[in-house]
């Protein structure tokens, strides 16, 4: 098969494969590869299986006609993410089988040798009528195959449907192929975040349970810190970093002896000041790390403790000059110590809790941090019920 594509194709390609490599999210990465898929062949619709195991789980499915039908909101209900079986019985099923793209201009008219055949449940179900259809394998380097992309419906200029031209099966497996890898590498991002993510938070229980404190504590402060800096406006990058940082905020006192940690009674000064290095402890178990994770955590560790009039510890920094993270965790950590139970103390009533954070803001928290925090008192005080200590 001879093809011929255009320079304006061929550039469009390139262009693709570069945007490929730049988006991390799966999901996002799997919508992006249909739409230009559909962009590239001027397909009214298109699909994208993933292949697991033996099965492919049916996972985006773009449709013009049925959008401008329903509404953009309507169609996301119309469509379910559902699995079938890598098999030659079903056309995106034969080419992850066997790696052959198939491209049929009339899918109701299919040969009737074919091993396969077309399910007309969604068009009986949505009104649809599926007529061209390519299904095009994606493979990877290795010869793996990672998925199908399904193009439906290919439109002329008058929005007519017509086959698709043989010429496009050859573009849609060069983007197929390269869409294979930005799959397989997103997936692997995934896998090692989820790795760097366990390690962390298993570092930081590690460390409150030393103090009698529980998971439960890590998890509603990773909450509470993630709604006030988005309350805060502070971009969605930082306030998932800050939800991945905050939990590690008191990992230093794996530093600290038991006999300070563990003592129910008073400490004496001489206590306190061995107590407060956990703050510095911390800093110095998170430091010189290339994660921006572990660098927030870090500066978190550091300053969860300062106090805004200065009063606080290690540095006694104050203001502004205390690191935004540091001021949110320093509320979000009082709030949750006070109205959790301790062993060495039962939960506070929440209305003792709120009047010792308002009578303490200005003075140990931040006065826009804290408004913040008094303007989502609902939601925090919602997870605070939810992620209650069990057991
Ligand atoms: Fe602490
Ligand atoms: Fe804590």
């Amino acid at each position: 098969m001879k093809t011929r594509i255009s320079k304006a194709m061929a550039t469009r390609l390139i262009e693709t494969g570069i945007a490929l490599t730049s988006i991390n999210n799966l999901d996002e990465l799997l919508e992006f590869i249909v739409h230009e898929a559909r962009g590239l062949t001027k397909a009214d619709a298109g699909s994208l299986y993933i292949v697991n195991g033996s099965n492919l789980d049916f996972l985006v499915c773009q449709n013009d006609t049925l959008t401008r039908k329903v509404g953009a909101d309507a169609e996301r209900g119309l469509f379910t993410v559902y699995s079938i079986p890598v098999s030659k019985q079903s056309l995106a099923g034969y080419a992850a089988l066997t790696g052959e793209a198939l491209n049929f201009p009339d899918v109701y008219n299919l040969p009737p040798d074919a091993p396969f055949s077309f399910n007309k449940e969604f068009d009986r179900r949505n009104g649809y009528r599926t007529m061209s259809m390519l299904n095009v394998p994606m493979k990877a380097p290795d010869g793996a195959i990672v998925g199908v992309l399904q193009l439906i419906n290919s439109l002329d200029h008058n929005g007519e449907i017509m086959p698709f031209e043989d010429d496009m099966v050859a573009v849609v497996q060069a983007l197929a192929s390269q869409a294979a890898v930005a799959v397989k590498n997103a997936k692997l991002t995934a896998a090692l975040m989820d790795a760097h993510l366990d390690t962390i938070f298993r570092l930081a229980v590690a460390a409150e349970y030393r103090d009698q404190d529980t998971a439960r504590h890590i998890q509603r402060i990773s909450e509470y810190t993630k709604i006030i800096a988005k309350s805060m406006g502070l971009p969605g990058r930082d306030v998932i970093l800050i939800g991945h940082a905050s939990p590690m905020h008191d990992v230093g006192k794996l530093g600290v002896p038991d006999s300070i940690l563990l003592k129910p009674g008073k400490l004496t000064p001489e206590e306190r000041v061995e107590m407060e290095k956990h703050t510095v402890f911390g800093g110095k178990i998170l430091a010189g790390s290339e994660s921006e994770i572990l660098r927030l955590s870090e500066s978190i560790a550091l300053t969860h403790h300062e106090k805004w009039d200065g009063s606080g510890y290690p540095y006694g920094i104050k203001g502004g000059s205390i690191p935004i993270a540091g001021r949110i965790v320093a509320i979000a950590d009082v709030f949750d110590a006070l109205s959790s139970p301790r062993c060495y103390k039962p939960a506070f009533p929440m209305d003792k809790v709120l009047a010792i954070l308002e009578h303490d803001t200005g003075i140990h928290f931040d006065p826009d941090v804290s408004k913040v925090f008094f303007g989502n008192l609902d939601e925090i005080q919602e997870i605070h019920r939810r992620m209650k200590e069990s057991g």
